[in-house]
């Protein structure tokens, strides 16, 4: 007689139902990972061990140094909000690393200049404006789709495709009709050159350890740099007065004493840093959602049916942004693959994070990809499920448990920009065509200064 077989519980269904998209699988041996850091050239993510996804506060000491990885709500709190001042400085590497692209701007800045320069930058990307750039998310969506349709039915590397669209965006947004499409590609580019070529995004720079042992800019990355400034520079010049109203308000912006808050120079470093911070991180998450959509069926019919609600061509801005469910859709792939992977910082002073001491100089990070996958704050962590981003369930997520556009005073400036602009991005790609993933293929994911496909994002694409 065989045993009555036990019927599988109804979560258990729903876990094997569940899509888990791809990630790097955790180290087996925990006490590995601290070598495996300092030694790899890898990336972060292969080296947090299982346990990682359900620690609060993840502690490194290294000679001289120490880093800690605030992984819970309220640590995440007492960094970045509560002790701001303290943390405000972005860490040693992120400034090493994105100087050469950005000089001196906001976005690796801190004190004065930093607050000066977000009292001009954050205004004019306020929520009230994004209306004003709406034409420019749909020119740019509409050209990508001509782009697509060219290149469909695939297998077609979005990601590039994609990262010149939001760049695009951008160029309207600063300069207007100055600047020929084209040139958005040649940033789009270059700054994929500079982020594969750029020693310093990788692990050792991530620890904070001193330029000799972890190396120098390659001669690449510093090429990429130069080529991106080169670009900037001539953008600047071509725009013609009256400039387009974002880069109006950085020219315009005075001190109290009447003296501009932003000379040529930073000027410029202000717009490279615009250009870089408003379309990669866009791009990347677009990306991820696009491979979701296109790897799980079901979340694309459910997105055909809230598209066919609206009337025909690209929608409006009150339509796009009564997107719900593509809103879900979004911010789930940026939970799964969170743009900026890791947010970091050094301290000023001493201080205390739960049993941890902080010395002046160490390295704290929050990394949105551990908290946004925890075990303690995530009903299965791994698997996309578009549904609890639904306003009824999103509201009952706790705080500070995801920040893909990081959090307080320095949280990112544009978010009601990039979420506007990915909204009509995906009405108007997935109006012209159904998304496929190539059979056999599955992208992994590469954390840089974002988080990048490896060997980028093939789909396919069937003209509807
Ligand atoms: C999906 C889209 C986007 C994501 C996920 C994203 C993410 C982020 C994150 C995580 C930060 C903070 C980094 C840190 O604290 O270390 C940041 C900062 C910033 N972002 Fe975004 N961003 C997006 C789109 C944009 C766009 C479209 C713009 C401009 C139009 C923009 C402009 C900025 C600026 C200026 C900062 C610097 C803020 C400061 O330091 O005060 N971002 N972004």
């Amino acid at each position: 007689m065989t045993a009555p077989r036990r019927r599988p519980s109804l979560r258990a269904m729903q876990a094997a139902a569940d899509f888990v998209p791809p990630m790097p699988r955790p180290p087996a041996q925990p006490w590995r990972w601290l070598p495996s850091l300092i030694l790899g050239r890898g990336d972060i993510l292969r080296a947090f061990t299982e346990d990682a996804y359900r620690r609060q506060v993840i502690p490194l000491r290294l000679p001289g140094r120490g880093l800690v990885i605030a992984n819970h709500p309220d640590v995440v709190r007492h960094v970045f909000v509560a002790h701001a001042e303290n943390y405000e400085r972005k860490s040693w590497f992120m400034e090493q690393a994105l100087e050469p692209v950005v000089g001196d701007s906001l976005f690796i800045n801190h004190g004065e200049a930093w607050a000066e320069r977000r009292a001009v930058i954050a205004p004019a990307l306020h929520p009230s404006r994004i209306a004003a750039f709406h034409p420019h998310f749909v020119r740019a969506a509409e050209e990508l789709a001509g782009d697509l349709a060219r290149a469909a039915p695939g297998p077609v590397d979005v990601a590039p495709l994609f990262a010149a669209a939001t760049t695009r965006v951008m160029m309207l947004s600063l300069f207007g009709e100055a600047v020929p499409r084209e040139a958005a590609a040649a940033v789009a580019e270059a700054f994929a050159a500079y982020q594969a070529a750029a020693e310093s995004v990788d692990l050792r720079y991530l620890l904070g350890l001193p330029p000799w042992l972890a190396g120098r800019q390659s001669r690449r990355a510093r090429l990429a740099a130069a080529r991106l400034r080169a670009l900037v520079a001539q953008a600047l010049a071509a725009v013609p007065e009256p400039a387009p109203p974002l880069l109006a308000a950085m020219r315009a912006a005075r001190r109290p004493d009447g003296t501009p808050v932003m000379d040529a120079e930073a000027l410029a470093n202000e717009v490279a840093m615009m250009l870089l911070a408003g379309s990669e991180t866009s791009a990347t998450a677009m990306t991820w959602a696009a491979y979701l959509i296109a790897a799980h069926p079901a979340t694309g019919a459910a997105l055909d049916e809230e598209l066919a609600a609206l009337p025909p061509g690209a929608p409006d801005a009150e339509q796009a942004a009564g997107l719900t469910f593509a809103r879900a859709v979004l911010s789930e792939a940026m939970r799964l693959y969170p743009p900026v992977a890791v947010l970091s910082r050094q301290a000023r002073a001493a201080d205390r994070i739960r049993r941890f001491e902080i010395r002046p100089g160490d390295t704290v990070m929050a990394v949105p990809w551990l908290l946004h996958r925890h075990a303690m704050w995530w009903d299965r962590p791994h698997a996309f499920i578009p549904e609890r981003f639904l306003p009824e369930s999103a509201r009952r997520q706790p705080k500070f448990t995801w920040i893909p556009f990081g959090i307080g005073p320095r949280i990112c400036a544009g978010a009601a920009f990039g979420m506007a602009e990915m909204l009509v991005f995906l009405a108007v790609l997935l109006r012209r065509f159904r998304l496929g993933v190539p059979k056999g293929w599955a992208p992994a994911p590469q954390c840089r200064l974002t988080l990048r496909p490896k060997q980028g994002m093939r789909l396919l694409l069937a003209a509807r």
